[in-house]
């Protein structure tokens, strides 16, 4: 292995990243009054009546019958005659291109005529749907993520949406929290590479073509860090959590164009998101640029009060306002008590015009003053909803989702002669893997696993085994009750003993992952855990397909079964892709974005944590930073995932002579017949720092393909951006010393080298 010792001085560096000004230092500055706004859209400011403005700043849930135009004489009529007054700036959950026409007539004959914008949650797809965005990160391909949003935005767009509530790129590190489903996984450098990805395909180039819609990056700030993984709880973190895992992602966002953010429930070191200065004013809009505007999100202003951050809503309406919020989402706090509040002078006017020119500058980016209707037309509504072109799509991205994560044996891929059994109640179900965040979608629009495999034309018999929730439709309030009914059991028990392999398709419903459905268990809900063991008694040729939308405990399942394939929610084409992949016409190249649990007690769990000052192993003493009843690993690590394929690593170079860039090559070969995908990983350690740094972080991968028996080398390139990190007052920081390295195909395993940062040395 040639192994070039080093060069970069330190000082030098730190000087070039100064100049260059690679990752902006986020230490708070003066305030700025404003954006710029384009003379049209100060024109309009200038006509404004304070009342007026402050109706830009509000968005309402809708406000009729989804099928109906006509507003309905009924409680809301007093959000209509606001409408009527152009006091409304927003809606959101209205959609279908003749409701959001009807509607913007209603605003476009107000006095000042201002086009509404229409929001609405376009997460993993509209109508086709996409695997959720956390087994979307899995595929570790921005490409197809990419398309993926746009196809989405596409479709919606067709239907009269113009701003989607997404990407959601919420670090999280502990599976119990329900809302993992929606995010990018637990690392910040993947996390901000899929989250601009997301927001470069929602918004394309062009933000006037009608295909595109408005990003809106969520949540600010800290919402994944809910303590103990419980909806809406106290996140609370230090400064260096702060600036290098949770902000990293939003900011990539921003630089990615993202026109609009929305703050979040929670509150973040003592301080509710959406009264908060610092992160909204300070940190988003004066450091970073931010130009758009920032959405509180539901209600959360009215929050505050629970909180006990506000006294009352007028409280909260003033803290919100003079923290940055803009506009404000279901807490009738702007509308009812915001011109009072100015006119108190407890709100300065200069912010409330700052975030009426943010508002309408997005409005007018969107092209919504060229031609309000643009979103609204029928017949466009008619080609793009449900277009077939949006299935292929949405099934090479489910088939780079699906995460191979066991195989012994070679058992996967099956051979069509072998006499199959499908056991569970998932498999058959054709709403759950649609997955939860699908406003748009329709129920039993997904291919079925048995589906799937008929489409292969696999000939198999199927039991349902164990029901998984029995209380539809309000299951989606419920919660996970304990299951009874084991009527299923003997049906299944008495199928497997005469088939060669036994296919159990288990996990957790579309529905008990998402907004609200954390959990303090993360077994298979409801009876399938004993389903699993009783037909293992009589027949062990299992292949586990779990869906779920995360990490689940699978200790017992590694433990006992011979193959396992994580295949989460995956969306329309969820069957088509499972069956593929089991018998082989897709070779797995998912790799998981969240580290795997042994057990519950282990969460939080991330790859990459700072070390102790007990490292460990000491084999006779318990004095170290560990559980007596269960090992520190994963049980899958961060970053893995099997192939159909063999992959080495061989020849790692580093080559620190230049300046401002540090290579690192490594030869990548496909030992085995058939083609497949890898993802190269590049992993970094800074082993002393000022502030202590992380064991190992990525930064740096690669999706490729090799065909049989091919080798291709990767090369990385490391900037300062990459060598640095942010200190404990959010500056930007590149330090010298020595650095360890790490490529694989995994975040635990590959081949290791180092080098220093040194001045002036060149050394081989
Ligand atoms: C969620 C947001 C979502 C909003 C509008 C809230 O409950 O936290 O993520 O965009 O509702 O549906």
């Amino acid at each position: 292995m040639k192994n070039f010792l080093i060069v970069l001085s330190i000082f030098i560096l730190c000087q070039s990243c100064n100049k260059k000004a690679v990752v902006p230092t986020i230490i708070p500055q003066q305030t700025k009054t404003s954006i710029n706004a384009s003379p049209h859209v100060e024109a309009l400011i200038a006509k404004m009546t304070l009342e007026e403005k402050i109706g830009q700043m509000t968005q309402f849930n809708g406000f009729w019958d989804a099928t109906g135009p006509v507003p309905k004489k009924d409680d809301n009529n007093w959000k209509y005659d606001l409408l009527k007054a152009g006091k409304v700036g927003s809606v959101l959950n209205v959609s279908g291109a003749e409701n959001v026409c009807k509607m913007q007539e209603v605003a476009m004959n107000s006095k000042l005529g201002i086009p509404l914008i229409f929001g609405l949650d376009v997460i993993h797809g509209h109508k086709v749907l996409t695997p959720i965005p956390l087994a979307e990160s899995c595929s570790w391909n921005l490409d197809l993520i990419e398309t993926s949003a746009a196809n989405a935005a596409k479709e919606a767009a067709a239907r009269g949406i113009n701003w989607t509530f997404a990407p959601m790129v919420d670090i999280s590190r502990d599976a119990r929290w329900g809302r993992v489903m929606e995010g990018g996984g637990e690392d910040p450098y993947l996390g901000s590479l899929v989250g601009a990805a997301r927001v470069k395909g929602f918004q394309g180039s062009d933000l006037k073509n009608e295909f595109t819609i408005a990003a809106c990056v969520k949540h600010f700030a800290g919402y994944g860090f809910a303590e103990s993984g419980k909806d809406y709880n106290t996140a609370d973190v230090g400064t260096s959590t702060l600036y290098n895992t949770i902000l990293p992602p939003f900011k990539a966002c921003v630089d990615a164009g993202a026109l609009t953010v929305m703050n979040s429930f929670n509150v973040l070191n003592g301080i509710p998101a959406t009264g908060d200065k610092f992160l909204q004013r300070d940190v988003l809009k004066d450091q970073w640029g931010f130009e758009g505007f920032i959405v509180s999100d539901w209600g959360s202003a009215k929050e505050m009060i629970d909180h006990g951050f506000s006294k009352d809503l007028k409280h909260a309406a003033v803290q919100a306002a003079n923290a940055g919020s803009d506009m404000d989402m279901e807490s009738y706090a702007y509308i009812t008590h915001l011109a009072e509040a100015v006119n108190e002078g407890l709100v300065d006017i200069k912010h409330i015009d700052d975030a009426v020119r943010r508002i309408l500058t997005v409005k007018e980016k969107l092209g919504l003053f060229d031609d309000p209707y643009k979103y609204c037309n029928t017949d466009r509504e008619k080609e793009w909803v449900y277009n077939e072109a949006f299935n292929k799509d949405a099934l090479a991205l489910a088939n780079e989702s699906i995460v191979l994560l066991r195989n012994e044996n070679n058992t996967l891929p099956l051979d069509k002669s072998k006499k199959i059994a499908v056991i569970g109640t998932l498999a058959n179900d054709k709403t759950s893997p649609l997955g939860n965040w699908r406003m748009g979608s329709d129920d039993g629009t997904s291919i079925s696993v048995l589906e799937g495999l008929k489409n292969l034309n696999v000939d198999y018999s199927y039991a349902e085994g164990a029901k998984l929730i029995t209380n539809e439709p309000s299951f989606v309030f419920e919660m996970i009750v304990e299951e009874k009914d084991k009527s299923g059991f003997q049906e299944a028990i008495d199928l497997a003993p005469s088939s060669d392999q036994v296919i159990m398709v288990l996990g957790e419903h579309g529905y008990q992952s998402g907004e609200g459905r954390s959990r303090s268990k993360l077994n298979f809900p409801g009876l399938q855990e004993e389903l699993l063991r009783k037909i293992y008694e009589v027949n062990k040729n299992i292949v586990l397909v779990v869906m779920s939308g995360r990490p689940l405990v699978l200790t017992w399942a590694n433990d006992n079964l011979p193959a396992i394939v994580q295949a989460w929610q995956l969306g329309t084409e969820s069957g088509n892709a499972i069956a593929q992949t089991l018998y082989g016409d897709n070779n797995p190249s998912g790799k998981l974005t969240m580290s795997f649990p042994r057990s519950v007690g282990q969460m939080p769990l991330y790859y990459n944590p700072y070390t102790t000052g007990r490292p460990g192993p000491l084999p006779d003493m318990v004095f170290w930073s560990h559980y007596i009843d269960e090992s520190n690993a994963p049980l899958y690590p961060f970053g893995f995932g099997l192939s159909y394929s063999t992959f080495t690593y061989s020849n790692l170079t580093i080559d620190a002579s230049q300046k401002n860039k540090v290579m690192v090559g490594i030869d990548v070969t496909n030992e085995s017949k058939r083609e497949g995908k890898e993802v190269v990983q590049l992993y970094l350690q800074d082993k002393v720092a000022s502030v202590v740094r992380p064991i190992t972080e990525l930064k740096g991968f690669e999706k490729i393909t090799l065909g049989p028996k091919e080798s291709k080398r990767v090369e990385f390139v490391l900037t300062s951006k990459e060598l640095g990190f942010f200190d404990n007052v959010g500056k930007f920081v590149v330090e010298g010393g020595e650095f360890n390295v790490m490529v694989g195909g995994s975040s635990s395993t590959g081949i290791k080298g180092s080098f220093n940062l040194q001045q002036n040395q060149v050394d081989e």
